[in-house]
């Protein structure tokens, strides 16, 4: 158990390098506020169902969800609000979020 816990806290000091780690803290304290207006999570309420479908993307695979992002901000992908919010993402951004939406392949 100790050496779990030191395994831990050396993987929690661990330095920059990993930038592309998601931090799903990160995201819950800074990020997901302009999500959660259109896709409603946590909790699984949508903010506008009638209006137009928003997916669902608690629970996606992490790397799905970057690639979603990474193909808005491209315009590979096309809807409008989504393109302006994956706009303003850095990729660590894009990366927490994934974090904190996302579970990580069984
Ligand atoms: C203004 C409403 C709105 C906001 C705010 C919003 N989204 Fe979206 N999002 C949508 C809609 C609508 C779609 C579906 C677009 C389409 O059909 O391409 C979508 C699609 C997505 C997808 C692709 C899902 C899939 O199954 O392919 C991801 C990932 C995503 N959003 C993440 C986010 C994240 C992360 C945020 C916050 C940074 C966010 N969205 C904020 C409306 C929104």
């Amino acid at each position: 158990m100790l050496r779990l816990l030191i395994v831990a806290a050396l993987a929690s000091a661990a330095p920059v390098a990993l930038a592309q780690q998601g931090d799903a803290d990160s995201a819950h304290r800074n990020k997901i506020a302009m999500c959660i207006g259109c896709h409603g999570i946590p909790g699984y309420k949508t903010a506008f169902p009638v209006v137009y479908h928003v997916p669902m993307i608690a629970g996606q695979q992490p790397a799905y969800i970057v690639s979603a992002l990474k193909a808005y901000k491209a315009g590979e992908r096309s809807h409008p609000s989504m393109r302006g919010i994956a706009a303003s993402l850095t990729d660590q951004d894009m990366a927490d979020l994934a974090a904190y939406y996302g579970v990580p392949a069984k």
